[in-house]
């Protein structure tokens, strides 16, 4: 449907071709980014219903693409999983395997115009009533960011403001998202209770400090304290202690699991260390170029990993009081994701790979009524026949 790029195999294109390339595409963006401004648009719109109501958010057959100068990226290309209230799901995968642009999608906070969801739905429980983030216009989105959604990102000196007081910053976020009949003194007072309540001993010090004064625990919490400062239903956390030591990095995720309980939030938590996810996950999600590869609950993960790639990503891994002369590393590497191959993306560097891999991108199987997993090395043998003319 959507426009690629002609030359596929030199992996150079000509100007003219790159020129074309960018016309189509903004085309297709400027139709899309039309719908998203609309203003008034009744509610019915975007209006759905939850599949499963204990669900906080359904990602369903979300497809997030970039279209760049050089042909369109697919970067989540059917992405379904659900994130349960109360719980925490764990993504995991190697990186630019599509994991933050999925919780970007649920924020509608891709690089726009050319990063669009242009298909799939992610049907978001605000309680009362259910919306699909996919079909809702920006004006509403605005409402729904902070309030039942949001981030704490990668980095937290990047995403902090370097010229504005961090009690300025704090004070903003529930100004705009909480502060109808509050004056500046209870919204200040609000904020130092935040900044104690995510650890920060000298609250009423640090309220007047700029980011550069603060070490990289402090500004991630303050980052914490910013995603918590209306008690948001659903907490994505990405990649939240990367920056941070080890002692600091528990300290963090205690704190996210404490304060998760006490609001009783859902967290989708990001990240590529498969310890946090063994920590803090009820629910895995592993990601391979920008599809679930397998998803489970922790346990089915970690003990029984079907899926060839979640089972070199657990031997890569180092365990306390296992003996191993070399962590095991996944020969090869990810495809690319304007021209993905037609079959399994990871066949290529799979060592467990059989004649039936040929076939088209295996579907979803069964293991149990949690796990789930797409290769075909687990299709019950009625599916095995007739893969070489199977479709895609
Ligand atoms: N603004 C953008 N324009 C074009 N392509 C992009 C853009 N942002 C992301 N991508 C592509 O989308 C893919 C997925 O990126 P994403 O940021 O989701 O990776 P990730 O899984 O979060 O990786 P990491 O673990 O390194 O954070 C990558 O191939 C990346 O090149
Ligand atoms: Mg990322």
């Amino acid at each position: 449907m959507f426009f690629n790029r002609k030359k596929e195999d030199n992996g150079y294109l000509s100007a003219r071709e790159s020129r074309r390339i960018s016309k189509e595409n903004r085309r297709i963006t400027n139709e899309m980014e039309k719908r998203r401004k609309r203003k008034n648009v009744p509610e019915s719109e975007y209006l759905t219903k939850m599949h499963d109501p204990a669900n906080a958010v359904e990602f369903d057959n979300l497809h997030s693409w970039f279209f760049t100068d050089a042909g369109t990226v697919r970067s989540v290309d059917g992405v379904s999983f659900d994130v349960p209230i109360g719980k925490t799901v764990g993504v995991v995968g190697e990186s630019g395997c599509g994991k933050s642009v999925t919780s970007l999608s649920l924020m509608q906070l891709l690089q726009r115009p050319q990063g669009q969801t242009v298909e799939g739905e992610i049907r978001l429980n605000l309680g009362d009533k259910a919306i699909n983030v996919v079909d809702t216009p920006q004006e509403v989105m605005q409402h729904i960011r902070g309030n039942y959604v949001s981030m704490i990102f990668q980095e937290p000196m990047t995403s902090l403001n370097p010229v504005f007081r961090i009690g300025e910053q704090v004070d903003e976020v529930i100004e705009l998202h909480d502060g109808e009949g509050k004056s500046k003194e209870d919204i200040r007072k609000r904020t130092i209770e935040l900044l104690e309540m995510v650890g920060i001993a000298n609250s009423e010090g640090v309220y007047m400090m700029f980011p550069h004064e603060l070490s990289g625990g402090m500004r991630q919490r303050v980052m914490i304290a910013m995603a918590l400062a209306c008690s948001p239903k659903v907490i994505i956390a990405d990649e939240p202690t990367t920056a941070l030591d080890v002692t600091i990095q528990a300290q963090i995720l205690d704190l996210l699991r404490q304060l998760k309980d006490r609001i009783n939030s859902s967290i989708m938590l990001i990240t590529h260390d498969l310890g946090v996810i063994a920590e803090m996950a009820d629910y895995v999600v592993v990601m391979y170029a920008g599809r679930i590869v397998e998803k489970g609950t922790a346990e089915e993960i970690f003990y029984h990993p079907a899926h060839p790639y979640t089972i070199g990503l657990m031997a890569s891994k180092p365990v306390v009081g296992r003996e191993v002369k070399e962590l095991y590393s996944i020969p090869g590497k990810v495809p690319n994701p304007i021209n993905m191959p037609n079959y399994c993306y990871f066949k290529d560097r799979c060592d467990k790979c059989t004649g039936s891999c040929e076939g088209a991108y295996p579907e979803e199987i069964s293991l149990s009524k949690t796990h789930k997993v797409s290769c075909c090395r687990y299709y019950p043998e009625e599916m095995k026949g007739g893969r070489e003319n199977g479709k895609e």
